[in-house]
């Protein structure tokens, strides 16, 4: 059968680091309340010029070099975002113009924080379908321009970036064994949908809008979310905690992410945890933090790597794939 097969990886970051200090400046907090209760101790933010498409054609341009592929290798831009460059077109078409490409086809996708992983299950379906040989999945941010920043509740949390993995069509035996996507399960229930939500868009105010959220809300549930699409994951590929080599999170808050953990029974060793250096950077998280582990070795050829997200919706997923 077909399998989705990573082939290569990159990210992007703004220039501009903000430590927690600098925004004791701006809002009532302290580096003690916001590392406690997120694990956040610093995070990027865009400047003049850094765009969502910008930082997602550099995380697209460095995937392709350690692919050893061209523009002209891939056939589908996918992009995971929740803040595009503009209302219409898509960022993908974008970042696709940006890239030089003519051919193939580009669009972008909107999960939230869960973007990521619903963009990979979607390029999966894409490739086992025979559209696309090879996608480009981009996750790429800049929540700081939709940040209310005189609202410590929230300024304090995200941050902007953008991570890239090529997908390829590959050959494999339908097994376990197999490198490249083995299951995805995604999951939604817009009941939550004013427990984190923008309050701002083009068909009701005519404005962007800012992020608000319900913090504790979103806590609440995160766990029981989170840990049920694993045990989707494991149940469908008769797989346990045991199995995996690496559990890469959504990087939302530190206290989420040892929570999922301890109730799959999934050591810290095996946990990949990046929140201190980028903070939440929604659907740009995950192959930010892939991308860490990777290039520090901890991820390798063959390793079984489980991959979460929750995010505003709620929206929800979980992947499992052989790197
Ligand atoms: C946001 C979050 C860190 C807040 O932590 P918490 O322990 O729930 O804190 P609470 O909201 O109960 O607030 C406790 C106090 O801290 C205060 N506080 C909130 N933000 C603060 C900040 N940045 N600095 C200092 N104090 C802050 C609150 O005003 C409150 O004060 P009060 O008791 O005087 O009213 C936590 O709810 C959380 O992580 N939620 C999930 C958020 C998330 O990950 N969202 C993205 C999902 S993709």
């Amino acid at each position: 059968m077909i399998r989705s097969v990573v082939r290569g990886y990159g990210a992007a970051l703004p220039k501009r680091v903000v430590t927690n200090r600098e925004l004791e400046d701006m809002v009532d907090t302290s580096d003690e309340w916001i590392v406690q209760r997120t694990g956040i101790r610093q995070r990027y933010i865009a400047g003049e010029g850094e765009t969502t498409a910008s930082l997602g054609e550099q995380a697209a341009r460095a995937a392709l070099d350690k692919a050893g592929l061209t523009p002209d290798d891939i056939d589908l831009v996918l992009v995971a975002t929740s803040t595009p460059n503009n209302t219409f077109p898509a960022t993908a078409v974008e970042i696709q113009d940006r890239l030089g490409m003519t051919h193939g086809y580009a669009f972008d996708m909107q999960a939230v924080c869960s973007g990521f992983v619903y963009a990979m299950a979607t390029a999966d379906l894409h490739i086992r379908g025979g559209m696309a040989k090879r996608v480009l999945v981009i996750g790429a941010e800049t929540f700081s321009r939709i940040l209310d920043w005189t609202d410590r509740t929230t300024c304090v949390l995200f941050g902007d970036g953008a991570g890239a993995l090529v997908l390829e069509a590959q050959e494999g035996e339908g097994t376990n064994a197999d490198r490249g996507i083995l299951t995805a399960h995604l999951r939604s229930d817009g009941s939550h949908k004013d427990k984190l939500f923008v309050d701002g868009g083009p068909s009701t105010t005519g404005t962007v809008g800012h992020l608000r959220m319900e913090g504790r809300e979103v806590f609440k549930h995160a766990v029981a979310m989170i840990t049920d699409v694993i045990e989707g994951a494991f149940d469908a590929t008769k797989t346990t905690a045991d199995d995996i080599d690496w559990l890469v999170p959504h990087q939302a808050n530190r206290r989420i992410i040892d929570g999922s953990a301890k109730k799959l029974g999934i050591p810290s060793e095996k946990v990949v945890v990046t929140v201190d250096l980028h903070g939440n950077t929604s659907a740009a998280s995950i192959p930010l933090a892939l991308s860490v582990a990777l290039d520090d070795g901890r991820i390798k050829q063959g390793d079984l790597v489980m991959l979460e997200a929750m995010g505003g919706g709620f929206t929800w997923g979980a992947l499992l794939i052989r790197w």
